[in-house]
């Protein structure tokens, strides 16, 4: 049989044109808060994230019944969550049964649903009964899942980053004692048990100094060198992932899948924090979909691709009380895009550029004066933030001086111009297989 007729070498052939056929646009996780009494109905919001948006999977912060029918047979993943006071009760097998008796078999598998996130932030804002039943909690749920025969339904439990001692530098950190063997461990050895992965909440809105604001935003700066591993780190949310992964590795789970459940920037906010602003929002999550979207992974993680929910879908007028919390949204309720980042669809015309801090800022950020960042004490911040209860992201610790930071509308558009290359390359990359296929 001559090579070119070898049946396994064009089925090698053929699935790897199917690889390449399979689209190169970006795919994203959103958290869909609530709190707006001027928000649109969940099924209009289920249409529009399916149609207009790259938006693929949502996690909402209770089980509201509206949103998870809204989005059946939308393809869309939606994960929901367990209220941090039902969390005890839950270790009851029977309890945990009618649980999802009435909050998930109605609904699934019309509606994808893909984790239950038992409680928000839990070790962080305890009190100290939910934190001793959180791991019992989640192994009975997923009892109650596997006797159901919904065994695809996953079970976690998203961090804030107080669960670290330190974060600075990446390879000298690790979760705080007490947590780590008591609460940590067992968990990861669960999570490890059920393919699950292991959620946290990395914010470098709220590790932000002026003096380190392009290093928090995705920017150009010196980066922050690790004596130990030589490494030196571009961004701080490359930096806070590794901080999670080398303490995972020092109880001894490096390889959970780490979920980041939450992270974002608000683009407005109260008076003092300039930082808070569209251009800002947008270079973030620009940086952010592009790091995630291009598989490329963390300096101690390469290549591992991060399963990530923005904060937030909309804008949220009831929250508070900074204005801050009130601008995490990627939308305004009338679905307006807040900024342009890549999050519609490639067809769709973008929306306005974000309007205000831009032309007058200076040239030069802070940082870009500065020394290698090895012992720069602004770091402290990362790790001693102290969030806020429910689906609220921490309430930012940042005293910073009001300052104009470094603004540059085109980063806004990385995200976009990075898909297009790809694309091209691999439309390239299909004719010539195509070629080679049919000679
Ligand atoms: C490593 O972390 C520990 C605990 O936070 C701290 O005491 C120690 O100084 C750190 N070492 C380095 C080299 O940063
Ligand atoms: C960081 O820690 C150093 C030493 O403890 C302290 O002097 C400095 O003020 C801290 N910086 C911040 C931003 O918390």
């Amino acid at each position: 049989m001559a090579p070119s007729e070898n049946p396994s070498l064009h089925t090698v052939l053929f699935l790897l044109i199917l690889l390449l056929i399979v689209p190169a646009t970006n795919s994203i996780g959103v958290n869909y808060g609530t709190l707006g009494d001027n928000l649109p109905p969940p099924s209009q919001v289920a249409h529009f994230l399916k149609t207009r948006t790259v938006i693929d999977r949502i996690r909402i912060f209770d089980v509201n019944k509206d949103i998870i029918k809204a989005f059946a047979n939308t393809g869309i993943l939606v994960s929901v969550t367990v209220p941090n006071g039902d969390i005890p009760s839950l270790t009851d097998p029977r309890t945990a049964r009618r649980w999802i008796d009435s909050n998930i078999k109605p609904f699934y598998p019309a509606t994808k649903i893909h984790y239950i996130c038992v409680g928000t932030e839990v070790l962080h804002w305890g009190p100290q009964n939910l934190v001793d039943n959180l791991v019992p909690a989640m192994k009975v749920l997923h009892s109650g899942l596997v006797k159901e025969g919904f065994d695809e339904i996953k079970i976690s439990s998203p961090h804030s980053l107080g669960i670290l001692l330190s974060s600075d530098p990446p390879s000298n950190a690790s979760f705080r004692p007490g947590w780590d063997m008591g609460n940590l461990a067992p968990m990861l050895q669960f999570l490890k048990e059920t393919k699950s992965g292991f959620m946290v909440n990395p914010y470098t809105y709220f590790g932000y100094s002026p003096a380190n604001a392009n290093f928090c935003l995705f920017k150009p700066n010196p980066g922050l060198f690790d004596k130990a591993t030589g490494i030196t780190y571009t961004n701080q949310f490359d930096q806070l992932m590794d901080a999670v992964h080398v303490s995972m590795k020092k109880l001894g789970y490096p390889d959970v899948e780490i979920v980041v459940a939450e992270t974002g920037w608000p683009s407005g906010g109260d008076p003092a924090n300039v930082h808070a602003n569209p251009i800002n929002a947008a270079a973030y999550i620009g940086g952010l979909m592009k790091k995630v979207n291009s598989g490329d992974g963390t300096p101690l993680m390469p290549g591992r691709k991060f399963e990530t929910y923005i904060f937030a879908l909309f804008n949220e007028n009831l929250k508070g009380p900074s204005l801050d919390e009130k601008n995490f949204g990627l939308f305004r309720p009338d679905f307006t895009q807040v900024y342009n980042v890549g999050i519609m669809h490639a067809a769709q015309a973008p929306s306005p550029s974000p309007i205000g801090a831009t032309a007058d800022a200076p040239a030069d950020g802070p940082s870009s004066s500065g020394g290698p960042w090895d012992d720069a004490p602004f770091f402290n911040k990362t790790t001693s933030f102290s969030g806020s209860p429910g689906q609220a992201p921490p309430a930012s610790s940042s005293t910073g001086a009001p300052t104009i930071v470094n603004a540059n509308v085109r980063d806004s558009s990385l995200a976009t111009t990075s898909t297009s290359v790809v694309l091209a390359a691999r439309f390239a990359l299909i004719i010539i297989l195509v070629m080679i296929l049919f000679p």
